[in-house]
């Protein structure tokens, strides 16, 4: 048995997104979503099962982890180990290659990352589709992640079975992503604890009845490269989950002041023709969406503003894959 294994993933960031839980503990989305996953950002992640080691050790970016982080990797180790009938702990190392204190969901590289290289090391040989299922129990946007390109999160409506699966690959079309960084502050409530609060909001529900026609639009976007209609759901995507985060029960503010600004200026450069969108996470930094060949211009534009730390470019990038290891254990 290999009992060693490495792999990378790049993270994603969602045109259609994914804001609570239809059933928590199997990690069942109260909606489809749709996203991109973005490269050269990435997370590379090596386990090492080792019969001397008493628990699971977790170092991300050189650093010891402990607390309810480590709690969490724990606990999906667990989960590959029950799938592999294992009772082996592991050294787990992880490197993000982008910068930490960004604000940008390492969560979802971090977990099908870690989803691929567990599985390998105990010799479990899984399906794309098996893989992305897995992932989701780490974090829920970890299992589009797995897939390459443009990939949708979907629910099987009959065996409620959920993953996600490619809908074009990365090269289907050439889009940007420029991240505007406005904050390196860590978010003071993490999406796993938001999205708890979603159904507090009186509209998460009208928001999670209309998601198959937004991802009908999204869906068709992206097959017909149509910037245009992907531009208008994306948005609309964004600002309704923003809405339901707001008027959930105690309220949720993850757009700052500057994240209007930033918002506000993609408008206006709308409005001169140029193909340009926006969306944001579960925090103040804004994705600014763009075709390949304008995206110089619009980090040029980005960084005018005063507000923007600084601004990290990424485009289409492949599928979760495993890495050469440099030597046999
Ligand atoms: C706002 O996947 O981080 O980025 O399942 O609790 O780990 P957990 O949540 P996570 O949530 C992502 C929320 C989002 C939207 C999205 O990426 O779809």
């Amino acid at each position: 048995m290999n009992m060693q294994a490495s792999a990378l993933a790049h993270p994603n960031i969602a045109f259609i997104k994914y804001w609570g839980l239809e059933d928590e503990a199997r990690r069942i989305p109260a909606n489809g979503s749709i996203s991109m996953n973005i490269g050269p950002l990435a997370t590379e992640t090596t386990v090492s099962f080792d019969p001397a080691l008493m628990e699971d050790v977790l170092i991300l970016n050189s650093q010891v982890v402990s607390g309810q982080a480590l709690i969490r990797v724990q606990h999906f180790m667990d989960r590959i180990r029950r799938m592999a009938g294992s009772t082996l702990h592991a050294r787990i190392t992880s490197e993000n290659n982008f910068p930490v204190g960004a604000g940008l969901a390492s969560s979802a590289a971090g977990f099908a990352a870690l989803a691929l290289a567990g599985t390998a090391a105990l010799d479990l040989d899984l399906s794309e589709r098996e893989l992305s299922a897995l992932a989701r129990f780490g974090s829920g946007s970890a299992c589009r992640s797995i897939p390459g390109g443009f990939v949708e999160w979907l629910t099987d409506p009959l065996t409620g079975e959920t993953y996600a699966q490619s809908i074009a690959p990365a090269d289907h079309w050439d889009l940007a992503d420029c991240i505007a960084i406005l904050s390196e502050a860590h978010k003071p409530i993490g999406s796993e604890a938001g999205m708890r609060r979603a159904d507090t909001s009186p509209l998460q529900e009208s928001r999670v009845l209309d998601t198959d026609r937004r991802l009908g639009v999204c869906r068709r976007a992206i097959l017909e490269r149509d910037f245009a209609a992907l531009a208008a759901v994306t948005e609309l995507d964004s600002n309704m989950m923003h809405a339901v985060m707001m008027t959930s029960e105690p309220p949720l503010y993850y757009w700052q002041p500057d994240s209007l600004a930033v918002m506000l200026a993609v408008k206006s450069w709308q409005a001169e023709g140029l193909p340009v969108t926006f969306t944001l996470d579960a925090g103040p930094n804004v994705h600014v969406i763009t075709t390949r060949p304008l995206m110089e211009k619009v980090i040029r534009r980005l960084r005018q503003i005063p507000a923007v730390l600084d601004v990290l470019s990424a485009e289409p990038a492949g599928p979760a894959h495993l890495l050469k290891q440099d030597s046999p254990t």
